[in-house]
């Protein structure tokens, strides 16, 4: 048998394997389940070297990270927040070994009970990074332990109940929280007001993307050509956990195809048999916006008519969607609803009417 059909018969399987399970995933920046394998892990950024883009966020980190090391103290508490997948557990990670920290890892859903994170900040070394992922998940009564632990490194907490109930004060070593959310907004007044430090993590532009998908690539061993990497770029919605997704799924592709180098034609079929076009927009997205100019004449449309007409959670459209296409100018938020701009227009092939719509965007 001839090396042709087989790869052949191998490339429909990558095909209907990518397809089924990912077609409706590739584009999500949130991790999926497959995400912490060790592929995955290599292709993490370990050092601020290594981290692409974010210059600013690094600049900072880096002044007060050589600060807090020349004074021999803790960082000081730091808040990363921004859509998923832009890199927030990747720099928690950096900062403490920049810091030479060692760093504890938990999240907002998995402290149940006051007395959970009082075992964790009592076991926590001098020094420590505590990292704590969706903060604006802790239950209030969590947060109220943790105020006192981050201003004063002292930690209240009631021993018994009822009426033998009594306050117990422990000393906890100075250590720095780091936490991380993709809600902002949802994080209370209170615990935000806690950190020293706060980083908005922003979209990464062409350039950055570039450069970490050729690093990913070079990681996975692939030989990608310019053009072919510019063109992954593009279409990973400015998010580097898209990128990798989509440097592993050309690499798979060409590999079934017997082909040692990825070039422009080898993306463009991937991204075609994934149904992602150039820009990274997948048929939701595409469905999205000719809700909103087919069916609403442009719009506003509520959030709950766009969730309940593409079959999806109200949050995913917020959390997965909308980001990027809002950072990308198709559609714009106003107090009535979700409203098309010009962009979404072009990107259905369809004529914009009148400039009034235009004018009040
Ligand atoms: N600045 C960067 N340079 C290179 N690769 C990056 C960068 N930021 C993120 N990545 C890659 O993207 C992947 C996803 O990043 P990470 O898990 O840190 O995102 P996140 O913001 O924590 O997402 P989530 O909100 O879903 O937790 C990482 O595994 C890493 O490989
Ligand atoms: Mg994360």
């Amino acid at each position: 048998m001839g090396a042709r059909p087989f790869s052949g018969m191998l490339l429909s399987m990558v095909i209907q394997r990518q397809q089924s399970a990912h077609a409706a995933t590739v584009v999500q920046p949130t991790k999926l389940p497959h995400e912490s394998d060790a592929l995955e892990q290599s292709l993490r950024p370990r050092s601020m070297q290594e981290y692409v883009g974010q210059s600013k966020i690094k600049e900072h980190l880096l002044v007060h990270v050589q600060a807090a090391r020349l004074r021999g103290e803790p960082l000081g508490h730091t808040l990363l927040h921004g859509p998923p997948g832009l890199g927030k557990t990747t720099l928690a990670n950096i900062i403490a070994s920049e810091m030479n920290a060692q760093i504890r890892v938990t999240s907002g859903p998995a402290i149940e009970k006051p007395g959970d994170l009082a075992s964790i900040l009592t076991n926590l070394s001098e020094g420590d990074v505590l990292f704590i992922d969706e903060v604006h998940r802790l239950r209030p009564a969590i947060e109220e332990v943790l105020y006192g632990a981050m201003e004063d490194f002292l930690l209240d907490i009631m021993i018994g109940k009822g009426p033998t109930a009594r306050s117990v004060r422990l000393t906890i070593k100075p250590f720095t929280l780091v936490a991380a959310t993709t809600k902002a907004g949802a994080v209370s007044a209170p615990l935000r007001d806690r950190f020293l430090h706060t980083f908005k993590l922003a979209f990464y532009d062409d350039d950055d993307m570039k450069q970490i998908v050729d690093r990913s690539a070079s990681i996975l061993g692939a030989a990608l050509h310019h053009d072919a990497s510019r063109l992954i770029a593009g279409a990973s919605r400015a998010t580097p956990r898209i990128g990798n997704r989509l440097v592993r799924a050309v690499r798979d592709f060409a590999q079934v195809r017997g082909e040692s180098h990825i070039d422009l034609a080898c993306v463009e079929s991937t991204l075609a048999s994934l149904d992602i076009d150039f820009d990274g927009l997948d048929a939701t997205d595409r469905k999205l916006l000719s809700i909103i100019v087919d069916t609403f004449g442009g719009g506003p449309v509520g959030l709950s008519t766009l969730a309940a007409m593409l079959a999806e959670e109200q949050e995913t459209i917020e959390d997965v969607y909308e980001p990027f296409l809002l950072q990308r100018g198709y559609v714009h938020r106003t107090p009535k609803g979700r409203m098309a701009a010009k962009r979404a227009y072009e990107k259905l092939g369809r004529q914009m009417p009148g400039g009034v719509q235009e004018a009040m965007l």
